[in-house]
């Protein structure tokens, strides 16, 4: 009998995952939905925020493989079938990721945001650099991502912190845990870097009071989802100059709409969520491996649980 694999994503490339996942996967065909000829057949799907319902076409369905990190969207779902759900976690998508983190925590260290608008203006602006060691960048989450970027911020000689809700040891980080070290971590940090998975227990975590927290001028950088935060709270606290500088690679709804106060404010740059996205030349490998191992009746790697939300 055959078996189908069933590609949806809007921000992947079918033609790429397909020529990597064809030869390690013989035996099974690889398309697109609309290229689907027996919906009993797909036994498999690799999907990034498919459309409500998306699921119900295939009852056969044995494996769903989240062509991302986070899987908020997925396990926030009303129709995701009982069936395995895995999660691609790629050193590489964690070295894309922690480059991101190293570019805008570099460039508040090296003050360079002050640099572009003394140059804007035509004014030569000397500020004496800073030495790393004296610059506190607090992690918080130190999951999978958080650790790889916590480490490369570590090689830079920053003092890193990091939080996370499970009690954690990295080397070279101050790890703390647990929501009564919150606000402490918060009040410690110059920069803070936001790297949770969103869960019921982290949505709004960031809100106006422990963003009051943070040291009057520090800065602000988002790369895990938007809703950790209230962005309200954080548009206020970068408006009033409470939080100096963000960069923002994550909002509450994405696109971030246009005329969305964010847009204005000119110490905040805002990328559109590109932080970090599954690598298909380094991910293929493990997605096609997991598919052998349910084959063989293995264990699967990199499995979620929808009920803990990460
Ligand atoms: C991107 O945000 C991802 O979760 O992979």
């Amino acid at each position: 009998m055959t078996s189908t694999l069933v590609f949806n994503s809007q921000s992947d490339s079918f033609e790429e995952w397909q020529a990597l996942l064809a030869p390690r996967l013989p035996g099974v065909q690889i398309c697109r939905d609309e290229a689907v000829t027996d919906p009993a057949s797909v036994h498999y799907a690799l999907t990034w925020k498919p459309a409500p319902g998306y699921f119900a076409q295939y009852p056969n369905l044995k494996l769903l493989v989240n062509l991302g990190a986070g899987v908020d969207s997925l396990v926030a779902r009303d129709d995701l079938p009982s069936i395995p759900i895995t999660r691609i976690s790629d050193p590489d998508m964690g070295r894309m990721m922690a480059s991101y983190v190293l570019f805008a925590v570099l460039r508040y260290a090296r003050d360079i945001p002050a640099f572009e608008r003394a140059q804007r203006e035509g004014r030569w602006h000397y500020l004496h650099p800073r030495v790393p060691a004296s610059i506190r960048v607090g992690v918080l989450g130190l999951g999978e991502l958080g650790a790889y970027a916590a480490a490369e911020l570590v090689r830079q000689g920053f003092d890193v912190r990091g939080w996370s809700r499970s009690a954690k040891q990295l080397d070279g980080v101050r790890c703390v845990n647990g929501l009564e070290q919150l606000d402490d971590f918060l009040a410690s940090s110059d920069i803070l870097v936001v790297m949770l998975p969103l869960t019921p227990a982290t949505r709004g975590l960031l809100n106006a009071e422990r963003l009051a927290r943070l040291p009057v001028g520090s800065c602000f950088i988002n790369v895990s989802r938007g809703a950790v935060v209230d962005q309200t709270a954080l548009t206020a606290a970068l408006s009033s100059g409470q939080i100096a500088e963000a960069t923002l690679d994550v909002f509450d709804r994405e696109p971030l709409p246009p005329g969305d106060p964010l847009w204005a404010l000119d110490n905040v740059l805002i990328t559109p969520h590109m932080a970090s996205v599954a690598i298909a030349a380094s991910a293929a490998e493990q997605v096609a491996a997991n598919i052998q191992r349910l084959k063989r009746g293995e264990p699967l790697h990199n499995l979620i649980d929808p009920a803990r939300g990460y």
